[in-house]
């Protein structure tokens, strides 16, 4: 999978680029990531990415130009032109039906934007999915594109070892609510113990036990959730 991050602050990803899993990913050749600054698009000598709206009002808003060319640009640099995704909190909230919706193209554009929000006509011109990581106003789209990185190659194959495999995660694997509680060593800490069932070795009882658990959780944590999202399975 292939992700091309169009940004005003590429130095931002530098680290989590490097971070042990996504580097891992990168070295094994399952994951690219390629980073591109929309400023190397302005054509003006002062090299502005923003500009005031017209009709006034506070804020500036990112100018048509350079985001489009860049796109447009960066698109035409690779066979596949890939699903282009604005970060913007106008977007539709990522959760993990979107996020397995984004994981099968092999190759996506993640658009960040600073500022006040983006020339509407960017909109016009690319009609890029709309994505927001939750009803809240971050700085710019980075930490979102990042988001919406960490979660996707949690599902491209060969990214995680089997071990941890993304199947057994919190709403996925046909699971809609919230996984199960986990106990590892010490059977015993502070007078905390690990529930019987998980030491029996009875393979029934300990997967009916998990499968009780994650609904009880999900109960509690989540009543928003919908009664039928709350049915966990494992
Ligand atoms: N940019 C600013 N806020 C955002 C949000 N909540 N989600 C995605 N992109 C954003």
């Amino acid at each position: 999978m292939r992700f091309d991050v169009l940004t005003l602050f590429p130095e931002m990803f530098q680290g989590y680029l490097g971070q042990s899993l996504l580097r891992l990913a990168i070295e094994r050749g399952l994951v690219e990531a390629a980073l591109h600054n929309i400023r190397d698009w302005t054509r003006d000598k002062h090299h502005s990415v923003d500009d005031r709206p017209f009709g006034g009002g506070p804020g500036m808003v990112m100018k048509v130009e350079p985001v489009v060319e860049c796109v447009e640009d960066v698109r035409a640099r690779h066979p596949d032109p890939g699903h282009l995704v604005l970060l913007t909190p106008q977007g539709r909230r990522l959760d993990q039906p979107a996020v397995e919706r984004l994981a099968a193209h092999r190759r996506l554009l993640l658009l960040c934007g600073r500022y006040e929000g983006f020339d509407e006509r960017i909109r016009e011109i690319l009609e890029p999915e709309e994505i927001s990581i939750g009803d809240y106003v971050l700085n710019g789209g980075e930490v979102a594109a990042m988001v919406v990185i960490d979660a996707t190659i949690r599902l491209v194959p060969g990214v995680l070892g089997d071990e941890d495999s993304s199947r057994f995660d919190s709403f996925s694997g046909g699971r809609r609510g919230l996984e199960c509680a986990h106990y590892p060593r010490p059977r015993e800490y502070r007078g905390l113990t690990v529930p019987n069932v998980l030491l029996s070795g009875d393979h029934e009882a300990i997967a009916r036990w998990r499968e009780q658990d994650a609904r009880r959780r999900t109960e509690r944590r989540r009543p928003d959730l919908p009664a039928d999202e709350r049915s966990a399975e494992r």
